[in-house]
């Protein structure tokens, strides 16, 4: 059963960073300069992440649907990623950040992909805090794949149809070693979970800000921390089932 009582710090945060392109055209400038501005709000969350003690990030760099924009854009976007992967992962490693990359990989340039790889293995023994980068990512898509896997072990004769239940189904989803996350954020005004991690997020508390992701700053980071704070996570239980299990008979 999961923790009825919100540590006041979510062991994990997932987000969704939108609003660079609105950033830049309010600006007059041209959207790539507002996901550049982006790449420096990311730092600041993994800054505060580090400072506050969040043990897992996950972050919505690239969806599935986000192949559809202009090419020029997508081409932008890449160069930014491949920049990103040369300049940051010295100083994520240095600082005790272990990197993974979920998504269809083998959507990237083999030099993205050679990228990601080195990443991870660079920084696979860290434990202070878990960056998990969602990239042409998609929850659908990731929920397909776990049906396919799973199917493929029936056919195989590892498992029977019958005993495939919800932790079955978990296991073979992305961040399955992760705990799901307890708080998620999107910026840039919109009210939607628009394809994230469908199926990680069903217990999760969701907090809204109008702010574009390239003015994120820590005080907003730290309002979301302070809601998420005062909320009472029931899991479907009642208020007073919730108050019964102290934190401490049922640690997260
Ligand atoms: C959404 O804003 C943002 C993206 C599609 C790209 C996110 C990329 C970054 C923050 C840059 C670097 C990331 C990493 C992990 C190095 P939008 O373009 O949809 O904004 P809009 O809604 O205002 O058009």
């Amino acid at each position: 059963m999961p923790p009825a009582t919100a540590p006041a710090i979510p062991r994990h945060i997932a987000v969704i960073m939108d609003g660079n392109g609105r950033w830049a055209e309010r600006r007059r400038r041209p959207r790539i300069i507002g996901h550049r501005a982006g790449a420096r709000a990311v730092n600041i969350c993994i800054d505060f992440c580090l400072e506050r003690g969040v043990r897992a990030l996950t972050l919505f760099a690239f969806s599935s649907e986000n192949w559809g924009r202009p090419q020029e854009e997508v081409g932008a976007l890449m160069k930014l990623f491949l920049n990103a992967l040369d300049r940051e992962v010295e100083e994520l490693d240095r600082r005790g950040v272990r990197v993974r990359f979920i998504g269809e990989r083998e959507r990237f340039s083999a030099s993205i992909r050679e990228r990601m790889h080195a990443a991870e293995h660079q920084t696979r023994a860290n434990t202070r805090l878990d960056l998990v980068v969602a990239a042409s990512y998609g929850g659908r898509q990731d929920i397909a794949q776990a049906a396919r896997a799973l199917a493929t072990d029936v056919a195989e004769g590892r498992l029977r149809a019958e005993d495939i239940d919800e932790a079955a189904v978990a296991a073979k989803m992305a961040l399955a070693d992760l705990p799901p996350p307890d708080l998620f954020i999107r910026t840039g005004g919109d009210h939607r979970i628009s394809n994230f991690l469908l199926w990680q997020l069903a217990y999760t508390e969701l907090w809204f800000t109008e702010l574009l992701w390239p003015e994120l700053d820590a005080a907003t980071l730290q309002h979301a921390l302070d809601d998420f704070a005062g909320r009472e996570r029931r899991f479907g239980l009642t208020s007073a089932q919730v108050a019964d299990v102290a934190p401490e008979k049922n640690p997260a």
